[in-house]
């Protein structure tokens, strides 16, 4: 069993970890772009984890602009092996009202301009997406937020659109309708590629707002989503800090086999 190194993805202001010691920002090099930022690279609890923030420092880039395949790419070159992403999610049902953390189990991609496979013309692959989170991290994010005194709930189905605008009230109703629980715009293609990356993968997804479905929500309104965000940033923080501290140095292979994606996904023969 491999060491295991941890990565999260996440806001800005979330780097700043309980406990996370030796931390020094490394650029990490990918062919396949430019990731979003250098790497914060520290231990905590005497595990690794590399932290990579999704828009850079600052909040620079946005979702459509984002390198979603250099920065997999170089999680994966800085050795991670288990994946987490952080992220700011409209509300789809009253129950998840702003402030609510959920643990994400699917996806629905809806984006419409992003790069979002490393394969292609050369190199064909197809891996298995039916279930595209890894549950041993949902398990362990979900005892790390018990442990917090943080209400996280399991479960629940992210629709990923393109932005940069907000949803239209026809699609914000259309969205309830069809019985997703969140929408955002950045883990799609990340998840995807995540996968392809043999990287088991889990979304806590902090809900910020109701998109514009609600009666209490004429529009989606940046400085508010930016409130819940900071309100909230403490539990996050306290969140991956505890899940990253108390995380196995070794563990057993994902049980959904997220880590073995590629072992039957190869079209193009590679004995040539
Ligand atoms: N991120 C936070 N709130 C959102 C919303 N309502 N729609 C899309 N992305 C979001």
């Amino acid at each position: 069993m491999a060491a295991s190194v941890i990565g999260v993805i996440g806001g800005s202001g979330l780097y700043d970890l309980p406990g996370l010691v030796d931390a020094t920002w490394t650029r990490v090099d990918s062919p396949w772009g430019t990731p979003s930022d250098e790497l914060l690279i520290g231990t905590i609890g005497g595990n690794k984890l590399v932290f990579l923030p999704r828009h850079g420092r600052g909040h620079r880039i946005p979702p459509s602009e984002i390198d979603y395949r250099a920065n997999i790419d170089a999680l994966k070159r800085a050795g991670v092996t288990d994946l987490v992403s952080i992220s700011a999610v409209g509300s789809y049902r009253e129950d998840l009202a702003p402030g609510t953390f959920v643990l994400i189990d699917q996806f629905v991609d809806r984006t419409v301009a992003r790069a979002s496979s490393f394969f292609g013309t050369g190199c064909v692959g197809h891996v298995g997406f039916g279930h595209p989170v890894s549950p041993g991290l949902m398990d362990r994010l979900k005892v790390a937020a018990l442990a917090e005194d943080i209400d996280v709930r399991r479960g629940g189905t992210y629709v990923c659109m393109e932005g940069p605008q907000f949803s239209t009230l026809a699609e914000s109703l259309w969205y309830k309708s069809a019985g997703f629980d969140v929408i955002g715009m950045t883990n799609m293609p990340e998840a995807k590629l995540a996968r392809e990356a043999e990287l088991p993968y889990a979304t806590v997804a902090m809900v910020t707002d109701y998109d514009c479905w609600h009666p209490s929500e004429d529009h989606v309104d940046v400085a508010s989503v930016i409130k819940v965000v900071y309100d909230n940033a403490d539990k996050a923080r306290r969140l991956i800090a505890r899940f990253a501290h108390d995380f196995p140095a070794e563990h057993p292979p994902c049980p959904i086999g997220s880590d073995r994606a590629l072992d039957h996904a190869l079209m193009t023969a590679h004995d040539k």
